[in-house]
């Protein structure tokens, strides 16, 4: 394998499996000298923290407000000098993000349409481009079950069936619009056993970053 770092993205609807599988992918570079680091959105930071809040229906937003702050968050995610993304790469770190602006694209996109998000996002020199996006299919059936059975969550806002079904159509017509501007997308059915959908993803990093 190269080393040359990458900026990898993992996306799906809530439950779809990504926490999981960022985890193992970064154990399976790891073993092989790929130093990893993980990152998510909404961030850790202050500006991610404030999301959260508007997320857990604490804080009221209009929904321009919270593609805004999205947006923001995605920057500081890119520029903070300490452990951003510009940072730690580099840094010569691989760095795997869960979730990234094809989430406010879905999300956002269905409240207020693709250009005033795509606008927010992909027209901001400070929100860079990953090298590679991997998407967790899973249907909102699954996707709901496996939310239900994981204990430690609070259930956040968009957490039910029909927007889980309305986002998953609303990221393959992200995707369409986004492939056809050369970015790197990969779906990956997300169904299967744990170690199955691990296999599947390694092999397509490999592919498509390391060969
Ligand atoms: P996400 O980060 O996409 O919301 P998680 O990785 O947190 O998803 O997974 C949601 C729940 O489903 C967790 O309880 C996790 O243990 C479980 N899970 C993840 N992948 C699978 C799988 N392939 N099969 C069954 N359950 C899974
Ligand atoms: P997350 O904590 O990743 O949820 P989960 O672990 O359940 O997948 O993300 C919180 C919520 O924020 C999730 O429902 C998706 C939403 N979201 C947006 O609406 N727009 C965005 O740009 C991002 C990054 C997340």
């Amino acid at each position: 394998m190269k080393f040359s770092p990458k900026f990898i993205v993992f996306e799906g609807i809530d439950g779809a499996g990504k926490s999981t599988q960022i985890k193992l992918l970064r154990d399976a570079l790891s073993i092989r000298g790929i130093e990893c680091e993980l990152t998510c959105e909404p961030t850790d930071f202050e500006s991610g923290k404030r999301l959260r809040e508007v997320l857990s229906g604490k804080v009221k937003k209009t929904q321009r407000e919270l593609a805004e702050m999205f947006a923001f968050d995605r920057v500081v995610h890119n520029i903070n000098e300490d452990r951003g993304i510009n940072k730690l790469l580099a840094d010569g770190k691989t760095v795997i993000s869960d979730r990234y602006y094809y989430s406010s694209l879905a999300y956002q996109g269905a409240e207020l349409g693709f250009d005033t998000v795509a606008r927010l996002n992909l027209d901001d020199p400070n929100i860079r481009t990953p090298d590679l996006c991997i998407f967790l299919d899973l249907s909102p059936e699954d996707s709901l079950e496996r939310i239900s059975s994981r204990q430690d969550v609070q259930k956040e806002i968009f957490e039910n069936y029909e927007v889980l079904s309305r986002t998953r159509k609303m990221f393959f017509d992200v995707f369409e619009r986004l492939e056809a501007g050369g970015e790197n997308i990969v779906v990956i059915n997300a169904s299967g056993s744990i170690e199955e959908i691990a296999e599947k993803i390694l092999n397509t990093v490999t592919e498509k970053l390391y060969s």
